[in-house]
């Protein structure tokens, strides 16, 4: 449990996040996680290679009352127990949102209990507190997720300033459209992974894009990929598919480290934790438990069930704008495609 957690004691919180491809929902009750199922549309987008917004809309729909029920039933609670509903509410695929959020509202309406509206980048930094209950701000969270990148000073339970951000594509985004130039199944991340560990990185890519260094691009590598795929087909090359994604792994990660190693000599704060679903990224925990170890600072990881989308880390984010007494969201409350990292 969490060290302030004595401040919610009967607490039950509901969370419900449903912001991509996981229709999830938790109950956490004073703080402690009884809860967390996550009913994944992974296997139904794979065919079309990606995301497709529409489906991913009516799939929740037919998931979120069934896992409402699980998650309650898994927590042995029932629902007149609850004190307050999650809702991630942005940022995220508007429709898919739509229907956590509505869903959220319903509940709590009926329920007659306080709504909060949760930031999902806020949430995936905040399910460190579930997985290291002995952490405390300040640290800086290295956010890797498929639409966030960037480095974030933590500096209270409720103080999020992005330190650097990426000036176009997320560092997960750009782990799928590579693996989809290299034609290998959704999601491209975990297959680009697990190939890159058969891999040299032995390809130097070369983003001509980068231009301001303290934002860190990854649109311009993607295409320094692409250009060389394209120029190995024209001459007739072979390609090795597990070197390029070693290569590719190893800049992309590199330079998101980087920026967290800056970032750690400009703030003089020595803790760093992971976030977003490229934390799973077995490169990216090994660079930065190396770098930590060579620059003298303390790494912590979520376990891999908490770096892809999950409703933990709503319920957690939750209970900290409870403490401070944060205001509820209204019933007016309406998904928003993009959100800042304060917002
Ligand atoms: O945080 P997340 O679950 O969803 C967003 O909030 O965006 O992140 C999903 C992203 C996808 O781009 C996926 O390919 C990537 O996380 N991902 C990985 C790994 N596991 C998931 N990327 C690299 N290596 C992995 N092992
Ligand atoms: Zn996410």
């Amino acid at each position: 449990m969490n060290g302030n957690a004595q401040h919610t004691n009967n607490s039950v919180i509901l969370g419900i996040e449903t912001s991509c491809d996981e229709t999830s929902v938790a109950v956490m009750k004073d703080g402690e996680l009884l809860s967390n199922v996550i009913s994944s549309q992974i296997e139904i987008h794979r065919r079309f290679g990606g995301v497709v917004p529409e489906i991913a809309s009516r799939n929740h729909l037919t998931a979120i009352l069934p896992v409402i029920r699980e998650a309650l039933e898994k927590a042995g609670v029932d629902k007149s127990e609850i004190t307050a509903v999650a809702v991630t509410y942005g940022a995220g695929l508007v429709g898919a949102l739509l229907v956590g959020v509505s869903a959220a509202k319903a509940l709590a309406y009926s329920l007659g209990v306080p709504l909060y509206a949760v930031n999902h980048i806020q949430a995936h930094i905040a399910a460190n507190y579930i997985a290291t209950p002995e952490l405390k701000p300040p640290f800086l969270a290295v956010v890797a997720s498929g639409g966030h990148t960037g480095v974030v000073r933590v500096d209270g339970y409720n103080e999020f300033n992005a330190l650097t951000t990426t000036c176009d594509d997320a560092i997960g985004e750009a782990f799928d459209k590579v693996a989809r130039a290299l034609e290998l199944p959704y999601p491209g991340g975990p297959e680009i992974d697990r190939r890159a560990a058969d891999g040299r990185a032995c390809i130097e890519f070369v983003s001509h894009k980068k231009r301001d260094v303290s934002a860190i691009s990854y649109s311009g590598l993607k295409t320094a990929v692409v250009n060389y795929l394209h120029n190995a087909k024209m001459r007739g090359e072979s390609v090795d598919i597990n070197d390029v994604c070693a290569s590719f792994q190893k800049t992309a990660v590199d330079m998101l480290a980087g920026a967290a190693v800056a970032a750690v000599k400009d703030t003089g704060i020595d803790t760093i934790v992971l976030a977003g679903g490229v934390a799973a990224n077995s490169y990216l925990r090994k660079k930065l438990a190396d770098d930590g170890q060579k620059h003298g600072f303390t790494v912590y990881f979520p376990p891999m069930s908490l770096c892809t989308d999950n409703a933990a880390m709503v319920c957690r984010r939750a209970l900290d704008m409870i403490r401070e007494g944060k205001p509820p969201a209204t019933l007016g409350l309406n998904a928003v495609s993009y959100l800042k990292i304060s917002e």
